[in-house]
């Protein structure tokens, strides 16, 4: 073998090593029942994007709802409704999840998979622009989990509402914050340039204690997620 043929194998051992790693969790930690399935099945067959987190970033989310004892979780971006449901079901029986999304045939694929997992008491997807539907909460606040999983330009101005919209003790979430590394060079689109511009912020806001975490398939993404400080 070449050197360059040997290096090849190498990465291509690791990259396996790391998946088997990611199975074994997913599978001991973060399985999937029918009703997580159904919704990814429903959004495939409706044409949505396949961009959703994967199950261990669902209980992730699930982990960090629980701790903080969240009755109040507010989602911005529902997509499959795949993240709404994990995050759903680590609510008490009153506790409410509000998802925002854009595109009202989409909202309606969301609510029909919430049905079937059987979290739709708890839950309520609202459709419209996200920066729209933003300042009708605030007499729904304060929100005890915010997740931010929606389209990227906009990104830091969401970090805004979800500090507006928060509380201290409250964890806020953002998806897709690392983006292969691009989230910390040089912006090379409006996306990219949202996210680098909520990570800034995230980092440095004197209210927030936070983290970047790559934890998604091959760890070339993740989640940026900060707890509001007690003052
Ligand atoms: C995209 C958006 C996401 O929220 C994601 O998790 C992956 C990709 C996108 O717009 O390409
Ligand atoms: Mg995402």
């Amino acid at each position: 073998m070449t050197d360059n043929a040997k290096e090849l194998a190498a990465l291509q051992q690791e990259a396996k090593t790391r998946r088997d790693i990611q199975a074994a969790i997913t599978a001991m930690f973060a399985a999937e029942d029918e009703g997580l399935r159904s919704a990814l099945t429903n959004a495939k067959q409706a044409g949505l994007p396949e961009i959703q987190i994967s199950p261990i970033q669902g209980k992730f989310l699930q982990l960090l709802a629980t701790m903080c004892n969240a009755r109040k979780i507010l989602e911005i971006g529902a997509l499959a409704g795949y993240s709404g449901i994990w995050l759903a079901r680590a609510l008490p029986a009153d506790g409410r999840l509000i998802t925002l999304e854009m595109n009202p045939e989409h909202a309606t694929v969301v609510r029909t998979s919430f049905e079937k997992a059987g979290v739709s008491n708890r839950t309520e997807v609202r459709v419209g622009r996200a920066l729209d539907l933003l300042p009708t909460l605030e007499s729904e606040a304060p929100f005890d989990l915010v997740f931010i999983d929606a389209d990227k330009p906009p990104y830091a101005l969401y970090l805004d509402w979800a500090l507006r919209l928060t509380r201290p003790g409250s964890i806020i979430v953002a998806d897709n914050c690392i983006r292969e590394g691009k989230a910390f060079k040089q912006p090379e689109d409006d996306g990219v340039a949202g996210i680098i511009a909520l990570n800034k912020r995230m980092a440095s806001d004197p209210r927030l204690v936070s983290l970047v975490l790559a934890m998604d398939d091959d760890y070339t993404d993740g989640f940026a997620v900060a707890v509001v400080k007690q003052q």
